[in-house]
């Protein structure tokens, strides 16, 4: 029970990475907000908290809106008081270069996997600071720290989020710790979103020295690990879980 009676938030808990994270913190103790503004997976991912805990419950958010952003904070302090863990995880990925990148694409993207942490992070560390502590789990990617063709603005994003990382643990140590989590390739409901052929899949898995696709629960175990007392030396870092992808120029 690494997070007995631990207050946390996770956006884009409605599928996918942040569904494992939300099931595993429960499982640790936590009481878990969904924000997403998908309200089915989100009432699902709370279903699957409650049979383990009890206390999830949904938010529905738009984390590219602050006032949105500001309820689910807002709620999340009426329901349960207070906020001991933000995980900031929602990210839409369209796959485009510069040229085929709208200005609606870019901000859409930008909004969605950079600026929402920032908003969250606004509307949150105030309660964090009153209490005398708290933390921050932001989800970048491989695509933080490496290029790759066809990602323009979703590149753009996860850099930001991992530059936004180190800029928060700066100015809020010693009371609040911020970590990144930079995943690879990790089989998700993303992956039909962006249309990937089981052949595609196999190539993927070949990439890494593993030689398989990582799954979301594997994610999640890192997403914990920063969100507990486990990791009480971290702030400003970044946790690679690619099955060693960025390690290695080139993979026979
Ligand atoms: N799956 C991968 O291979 C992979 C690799 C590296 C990084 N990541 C990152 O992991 C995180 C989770 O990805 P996933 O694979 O679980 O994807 P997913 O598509 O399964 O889940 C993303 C969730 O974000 C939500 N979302 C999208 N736009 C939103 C908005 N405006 N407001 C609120 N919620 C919104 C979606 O509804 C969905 O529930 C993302 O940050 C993604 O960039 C994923």
């Amino acid at each position: 029970m690494l997070l007995d009676n631990k207050v946390a938030i996770i956006t884009g808990g409605a599928s996918g990475i942040g569904r494992s994270t939300a099931n595993l913190f429960a499982e640790h103790g936590a009481k878990v907000v969904i924000g997403d503004i998908d309200e089915i997976g989100g009432m699902q991912t709370v279903n699957e908290i409650n049979k383990h805990s009890g206390n999830g419950i949904f938010v529905k958010t738009d984390v590219s809106k602050m006032s949105e952003v500001k309820t689910l904070v807002e709620k999340t302090i009426d329901v349960f008081g207070k906020i001991d863990i933000l995980h900031s995880n929602a990210a839409i990925n369209p796959k485009v270069n510069a040229l085929e990148t709208t200005e609606q694409i870019w901000d859409d993207t930008v909004d969605i996997g950079l600026k929402a942490t920032w908003m969250l992070a606004y509307n949150s560390i105030p309660f964090m600071t009153q209490q005398g502590s708290g933390v921050i789990v932001i989800t970048g990617s491989v695509h933080s720290i490496r290029g790759y063709a066809y990602n323009t603005p979703y590149q753009a994003a996860k850099g930001g989020v991992l530059a936004l990382t180190r800029s928060l643990a700066a100015d809020y140590a010693p009371t609040i710790r911020v970590n990144a989590i930079l995943p690879g390739a990790i089989e998700t409901p993303l992956w039909e979103k962006l249309g990937i052929t089981p052949e595609e899949a196999k190539k993927s898995a070949n990439m890494c020295p593993l030689k398989r696709n990582g799954q979301p629960e594997e994610v999640a175990q890192a997403a914990l690990f920063l969100a507990s007392d486990m990791s009480s030396y971290m702030t400003g870092s970044e946790v690679i879980v690619d099955g060693g992808l960025t390690s290695i120029i080139q993979q026979h």
